[in-house]
């Protein structure tokens, strides 16, 4: 299992230092939750930050959009060359040609389903991503309750992965802790995203290691 560390929880007071730590902690991932006020009920990173993140990392960033406009966030994140970029299917009209864009950038194209979206939802897609995002929260604040039918939603999906004789990854986010993480590597996930439980442990060390299973 791989971990990427959602840096929403982190104290933005020491932002530098905490990106830092959890490099050191042996994280895969650093998870960058962009979320506009508009598509989620909160608001959180914009360039700047994201900038000051890509120069103290030493780990490939993992960008999370949250957002109206997919494509201007697209435009505006893309230089910060990071691993991933995940946009919401139910924000976009037209998922396939965002993800030509996203691939022309050069960077790894992913789509995010909340709790309620099928996997159905990218059945046709599939071909055309490196990773599927299924929330296991409502989007839009750390140290929720995870939502547990994103299980049988992730056996589902690595069935039409394996089927298809694709690479495509899975990614859970939301309420990922050392009591859900054998659940999800059971039905197949590749890689969780964990906010509150990395960044509320005394050692970032211990809490991502509990995590890779
Ligand atoms: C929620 C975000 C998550 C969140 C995870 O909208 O996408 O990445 O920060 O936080 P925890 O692990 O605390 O649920
Ligand atoms: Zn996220």
């Amino acid at each position: 299992m791989k971990v990427a560390p959602s840096i929403l929880s982190a104290n933005f007071g020491k932002l530098d230092e905490e990106i830092r730590a959890i490099c050191e902690a042996d994280c895969d991932f650093i998870h960058i939750d962009v979320m506009d006020g508009h598509f989620v009920p909160n608001h959180t990173i914009g360039p700047v930050v994201v900038e000051a993140v890509a120069k103290a990392s030493t780990k490939p960033l993992d960008i999370h959009l949250m957002v109206q406009n997919n494509s201007f966030f697209v435009d505006m994140f893309a230089k910060f060359n990071p691993q991933y970029i995940s946009f919401h299917i139910e924000e976009e009209k037209h998922p396939h040609r965002l993800i030509q864009k996203i691939k022309d950038y050069g960077i790894k194209p992913a789509i995010v389903l909340n709790p309620h979206t099928p996997p159905s939802s990218v059945e046709y897609l599939l071909e055309d991503l490196d990773m599927v995002l299924l929330m296991s929260v409502n989007p839009g604040f750390g140290g929720q309750k995870f939502i547990s039918s994103v299980l049988k939603k992730a056996e589902v999906l690595k069935k039409m992965i394996n089927e298809n004789s694709l690479k495509t990854l899975i990614e859970v986010d939301g309420g990922v802790n050392d009591k859900n993480i054998k659940d999800l590597k059971e039905v197949g996930v590749d890689i969780v995203v964990a906010g509150s439980y990395v960044f509320s442990n005394s050692s970032y060390k211990n809490a991502i290691s509990s995590l890779k299973v």
